[in-house]
């Protein structure tokens, strides 16, 4: 028997928990390596630049369909839709983009839970050389067992609060963790920057440096910053549109996603206030990849006054992003099975924690068991693939799929979605012509072209530094 549907108790709470699925590892972990990797603040304009223009829109797009259809992406489709049209196969789509991105994120997050409960209970890495920190990362990715252990962690810590149902758990536990993340966050910006030596990362960080772009190549730039501008907002998969569907219309919906990209914007940015000025304060480089927190950060706290507890508020802040994207994401896959297929929430709830764990296997292994498997060549595993899939390729897919739906008369017509996406207090989209014509034919034109050149970009890499010198 389906149970009667539940909403948010109010809408500061639909603000956080959207943002909460917005914060997330995209922020606190993705954001600063790939900022230091593709060349500081130069890098960050164009990223700023996607959000806005392309982020924005599809993020009201999809708020717009959950609210209209009040239900997820699993069933909102069908209610929308044309008589006989198939846009409820994208919604099923979808939904596996949803498990997708759990396949690898259960992982990461178990990470941060683990270090934090190092760095609480053990405090060893404080101790330890710049050589033992980063051998501490590998032996931890070399360990299957452990880091197994922490993505069940992750699993059942996420799956808990879903099962306490959405104003209870999802709603009641989100909001805690949103303040106590930014209490965090902003006390961490105090301490790093009053180190002696930020400066010169500041600059890096907030001076735009255009040729430094030129250095990691343009299209791989170009690519890395749409990418990360669905993956921060957590577009395209419908784990937004849930959120449209818990609540009223006292709001309109262009108001609500500003909030929620300025909120995940701001987290971002600080978490590279944080990262990148403290890794120049002790002569650490801010390229150094997916590892950067884990093998560079803990020789920063090493360093510091107070650094221990620093360090395990770093981890708990991390933790805290990274387990209220979970929680948002485990709703939306939660909510799919109550709505669509009426079953009841804690036994979606309990098939699912035995299907996540499995499905999050090949990537706890893929540092280990599994690190055979080189899906794009040596140093390569099984999250480049599944962070490929999703990121690069389902996220900007579906958000092409909710552009052509909202805006064209063969999906639910672009009157439909502006007047739904309108209606209630704070500003509008306007109905220009100009716009119109922008969400409707440049908007989705825009994301297959850039979509297909990061595709050339990935398998034939150097291609446009051959052609554009
Ligand atoms: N939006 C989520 C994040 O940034 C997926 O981690």
């Amino acid at each position: 028997m389906s149970e009667k549907r539940e909403g948010f108790g109010s809408r500061l709470g639909f603000i956080l928990v959207a943002a909460g699925c917005a914060i997330g590892l995209g922020n606190v972990w993705r954001f600063p390596f790939i900022t230091g990797q593709y060349g500081g603040a130069a890098f960050i304009l164009i990223y700023l630049l996607f959000l806005l223009i392309f982020g924005f829109p599809i993020l009201v797009m999809e708020f717009t369909v959950g609210r209209a259809s009040q239900r997820g992406v699993g069933k909102a489709f069908n209610l929308l839709e044309k008589p006989g049209h198939k846009w409820h196969y994208a919604g099923i789509l979808m939904i596996v983009g949803n498990y997708l991105l759990m396949m690898f994120y259960t992982t990461v997050t178990g990470w941060m839970l683990y270090y934090f409960y190092r760095m609480v209970t053990m405090g060893d890495l404080m101790g330890m050389t710049p050589e033992q920190v980063g051998a501490a990362f590998g032996d931890m990715l070399g360990n299957g067992p452990l880091l197994c252990f922490w993505m069940i962690v992750a699993t059942f810590l996420g799956l808990s609060i879903v099962a306490l149902g959405v104003k209870r758990g999802v709603e009641g536990v989100t909001k805690v963790m949103m303040v106590a993340l930014l209490f965090i966050m902003l006390l961490l910006v105090v301490r790093v920057l009053t180190l002696p030596g930020a400066g010169e990362g500041l600059e890096f960080y907030l001076k735009p440096d255009f040729a430094k772009l030129k250095e990691a190549g343009i299209g791989k730039v170009v690519f890395a910053a749409l990418g990360q501008s669905f993956f921060t907002l957590s577009i395209g998969i419908g784990s937004m549109a849930i959120f449209g569907s818990y609540i009223g219309k006292t709001h309109s919906l262009p108001k609500e996603a500003a909030n929620i990209c300025v909120l995940d914007t701001a987290v971002a940015l600080l978490a590279g206030l944080i990262i990148i000025p403290s890794c120049f304060a002790f002569g650490i480089k801010p390229g150094a990849g997916p590892g950067l927190i884990f093998a560079t950060l803990p020789n920063v706290f090493a360093q510091m006054p107070a650094g221990r507890i620093c360090g395990a508020a770093f981890f708990l802040f991390l933790s805290f992003a990274a387990l209220s994207t979970l929680v948002a994401v485990f709703e939306n896959i939660i909510a799919y099975w109550i709505d669509a297929h009426g079953v009841e929430r804690t036994k979606a709830v309990r098939w699912n924690f035995v299907a996540i764990v499995l499905l999050s296997l090949p990537c706890a292994l893929g540092f280990n068991v599994l690190s055979g498997f080189e899906p794009f060549g040596a140093g390569s595993c099984v999250l480049d693939l599944e962070d490929f899939l999703v990121s690069n390729t389902l996220l900007p897919l579906g958000s092409l799929v909710f552009v052509l739906f909202c805006n064209h008369k063969f999906g639910w017509k672009q009157k439909n979605f502006l007047t739904e996406a309108n209606f209630g207090k704070g500003f509008n989209i306007p109905t220009n012509p100009v716009l119109c014509f922008y969400f409707k034919w440049i908007l989705p034109a825009v994301i297959v072209f850039i979509l297909i050149m990061g595709y050339i970009e990935k398998f034939a890499p150097g291609f446009y530094a051959r052609i554009f010198g």
